[in-house]
């Protein structure tokens, strides 16, 4: 089938399009190539069948082995036309626009460059801006939410809007859309197409600075250099999954060839021909282990698919 605006293709690997290296195959990718693609985008995935997942950069999936019942749904090359921009001034703070499809390292170099501050603190986190914001991604004390001012998206119940942050909700780690509450599962979805960011004017080279100690900090205590999906639990109520997990003795554990970071606990790291199986057998025994040392529940961060 050919629809407007869309190009698909079928059975694409997850393990060549996520950041950890993992995952069977997909039922297609469909990806938007212009903003008229979206009117065709629910009859295709109707027509394709199995769950839509929204595909950035990879960064945050943790995808399964087998032919997975999933349409990955990405965003064209159209869609990072012109962006980031400067589109104007509110309440004291520069706006700055920019297509979910930015890589969010390229809108961090123009923020710093444009001497626009807030986010800097995000600087090596790897995603697009869309990844990003939909799992309002944090890091060295700043969050997206800190300066998210409005999100553009398509969804199959809401069609083609612009939301301001108030109407959304926003948390560690967290991003939903309380208007989709109670939707039927399979209209659900969204695909963010764009967002707005209001941020502080501060001096340039500061943020380069900044940019720079995090870069140094992330170097020091990150494994940047293997395959990963960067930390692969959330931090429980005032601790460290990475503490939790170093203590209970999974800093550098191994299972055929994934392993927990010898330099950080919380990185789930393919240190070569790993598998999805090695990968949920070690984190099922750090969430075992865990728990009956501490009592704590480790959520995972990453999002598993299917
Ligand atoms: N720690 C250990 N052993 C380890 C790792 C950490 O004892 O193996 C201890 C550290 O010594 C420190 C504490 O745990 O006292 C916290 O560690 P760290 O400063 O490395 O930060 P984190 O809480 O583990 C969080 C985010 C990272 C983000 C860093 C920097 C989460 C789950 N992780 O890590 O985000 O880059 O802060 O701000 O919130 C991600 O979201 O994917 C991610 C990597």
């Amino acid at each position: 089938m050919q629809y407007k605006g869309l190009s698909i293709t079928d059975a694409p690997s997850l393990a060549g399009l996520t950041t950890i290296r993992l995952g069977g195959t997909a039922i297609a990718k469909v990806t938007v190539e212009d903003p008229k693609g979206l009117e065709a985008l629910p009859q295709a995935l109707a027509d394709l069948g199995g769950k839509p997942v929204m595909l950035g950069r990879g960064s945050n999936i943790l995808a399964r082995s087998g032919k997975l019942p999933l349409v990955l749904v990405a965003l064209g090359r159209a869609f990072d036309d012109s962006m980031p921009q400067i589109t104007g001034e509110e309440k004291g703070k520069t706006l700055v626009e920019a297509s979910a499809a930015t890589p969010l390292p390229l809108l961090l170099g123009k923020m710093v460059a444009g001497g626009l501050g807030g986010l800097t603190g995000l600087a090596g986190v790897p995603g697009q801006v869309g990844g990003a914001v939909a799992m309002n991604a944090g890091s060295f004390g700043h969050e997206l939410k800190d300066c998210l001012h409005e999100v553009t998206l398509f969804s199959p119940v809401l069609g083609l809007v612009t939301l301001p942050a108030h109407e959304l909700e926003l948390a560690y780690r967290h991003f939903s859309i309380p208007a989709l509450r109670g939707v039927a599962d399979g209209s659900g979805w969204f695909l963010i197409t764009r967002a707005v960011f209001a941020c502080p004017q501060q001096k340039p080279e500061d943020l380069k600075a900044h940019v720079q100690s995090c870069f140094a900090k992330k170097r020091a205590s990150q494994p940047i250099a293997l395959p990963s999906a960067g930390c692969v639990f959330k931090n429980p109520q005032g601790d460290a999954a990475g503490r939790l997990l170093d203590v209970s003795g999974f800093k550098g554990r191994r299972f055929g060839g994934m392993a927990f970071s010898g330099i950080h606990a919380n990185f789930l790291v393919n240190e070569g021909g790993g598998t999805p199986e090695e990968a949920f057998a070690l984190i099922e025994d750090a969430v075992l282990a865990v728990q009956a040392r501490f009592g704590v529940g480790l959520e995972l961060e990453v999002k598993v698919w299917p």
